[in-house]
């Protein structure tokens, strides 16, 4: 078993250059599959989310060339079928953006339902069904958990999403490429991930307008080529250095991020005691007072980002008053908050809310990142408290965040991955 040992007390200093984004990048790798030619994809994050994607790509039958770090050259214009096995996607939810790919190019798709982050309660996918049945597409899940979707063609067809869902957007926008004449969608996520996913399907030749607003229009076209496309900053990723280097007191200089995005983490920094610097495509991030109670509510992006709320409730576990957190976006995503109270923090949970009262100072302890984004903010609790933190389940986070450890390190974080034997493994043998 893999854990991070995080030493706390010093705050973090220096620069840390963020990487390209997570959730962009699982969207534009799936489309790849619309394109009839290679695509070149420049600032790809180097995270295991995306390997399992390339993994997927590769199985159906595309090349892969490794160009450098960041950029991968993707020719997946032939492809042997559009079928994506369950041990192909049962790590990883965005593997259902295959649905829509296939569908578009293929009128038909059987992928199987998807794993990734599980805060504790359902994460349905209606809102994409209910797309593809509009556009023409017939669906079925299967008792084996596997996705049918099959149209003899996609038709153009005007869409209103009764919740506001990045995944059901991305799918459909996928489909509506090469569906025959306009696509309407309402009530559409306004992440920028939408905005980049809708400009590399542009790069590709198709017609989209309106990504970044409520209402998306999407003109069909017959064919789609291969473009190079390079994909925007991780806003998540810089917002989370961004509360580590408030947290911890520091200074530190976020570098290769679009401030724009970044703006709903910079106003709650700025009201929970730390001053931001923005530049033109960096932001500067440090504290000296006291962290400041306040009160957060995570919304649909230009809101809070719900996938900051963990990083930032770590980070209020030591502001001086009780700070109110709330939930907006999913039903359950405090699951963390147990591992954080074995740390010393004083949190209540009631549903959606979160009232976190101020404590002095965190304590070491063992704790267990329960997905992502939680791992995020153990690992912030860790630099906050006195002692060294061991926080175990650390895949969780590797499947996004690159280079976490070298990162922090060179932030001056005492952060270190190790592997110890797995005593559970070991008896269970
Ligand atoms: N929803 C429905 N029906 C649907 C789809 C969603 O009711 O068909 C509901 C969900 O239950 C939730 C809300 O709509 O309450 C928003 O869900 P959304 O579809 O927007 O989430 P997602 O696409 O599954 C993406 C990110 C998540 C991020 C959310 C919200 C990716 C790969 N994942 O998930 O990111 O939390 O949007 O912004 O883009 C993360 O990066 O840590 C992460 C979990």
């Amino acid at each position: 078993m893999e854990k991070f040992l995080v030493e706390g007390g010093g705050p973090l200093k220096g620069e840390v250059v963020i990487s390209g984004a997570k959730n962009a990048a699982v969207a534009i790798i799936p489309a790849v599959i619309l394109a009839e030619g290679p695509c070149v994809l420049e600032n790809i994050p180097n995270i295991s989310d995306v390997s399992y994607l390339f993994k997927i790509l590769q199985e159906l039958g595309a090349r892969i060339r490794i160009l450098n770090k960041t950029t991968v050259e993707v020719d997946a214009s032939v492809i042997r079928e559009p079928v994506v096995p369950y041990e192909l996607t049962k790590n990883m939810r965005a593997s259902y953006y295959f649905i829509g790919s296939l569908l578009g190019r293929y009128r038909r798709a059987e992928v199987a339902m998807p794993g990734g982050c599980n805060f504790g309660g359902v994460r349905p996918i209606d809102q994409h069904l209910k797309g593809f049945a509009a556009l023409g597409a017939n669906t079925d899940i299967d008792p084996g958990g596997i996705i049918n979707a099959k149209a003899e063609e996609l038709l153009g067809s005007h869409i209103y999403f009764d919740v506001v869902t990045v995944g059901a957007t991305v799918n459909v926008m996928l489909a509506a490429v090469r569906a025959k004449g306009t696509t309407v969608l309402e009530n559409v996520a306004k992440e920028p991930h939408i905005v980049d996913l809708a400009n590399f399907l542009n790069s590709m030749g198709a017609d989209i307008r309106g990504a970044g607003t409520d209402v998306i229009k999407i003109h069909g076209v017959e064919h789609l080529h291969g473009t190079t496309y390079s994909i925007i900053p991780d806003q998540i990723e810089a917002g989370t250095y961004m509360v580590a280097a408030a947290a911890t007191g520091g200074d530190v200089l976020i570098r290769n991020v679009i401030p724009k995005h970044l703006e709903s983490i910079t106003a709650k920094l700025a009201a929970a005691g730390a001053t931001v610097t923005e530049y033109d495509d960096a932001v500067r991030v440090t504290r000296t007072g006291p962290i400041r109670k306040i009160s957060l509510k995570t919304l649909p992006h230009p809101g809070f980002p719900t996938d900051m709320q963990p990083q930032m409730t770590a980070m209020l576990t030591a502001a001086e008053g009780t700070s109110v957190v709330t939930e907006g976006v999913w039903d359950n995503r405090f699951k963390y908050v147990d591992e954080l109270r074995r740390m010393g923090a004083h949190i209540q949970v009631d549903g959606r809310v979160a009232v976190v009262e101020g404590v002095r100072e965190l304590t070491a302890a063992p704790v267990k990142a329960t997905d992502l984004r939680a791992g995020a903010a153990l690992i912030i609790a860790g630099l906050m408290a006195s002692g060294v933190t061991e926080i175990e389940d650390i895949y969780h986070v590797e499947r996004g965040y690159e280079d976490v450890v070298e990162k922090f390190s060179s932030l001056g974080a005492g952060i270190r991955k190790v592997s110890v034997p797995d005593h559970a493994a070991e008896k269970a043998i």
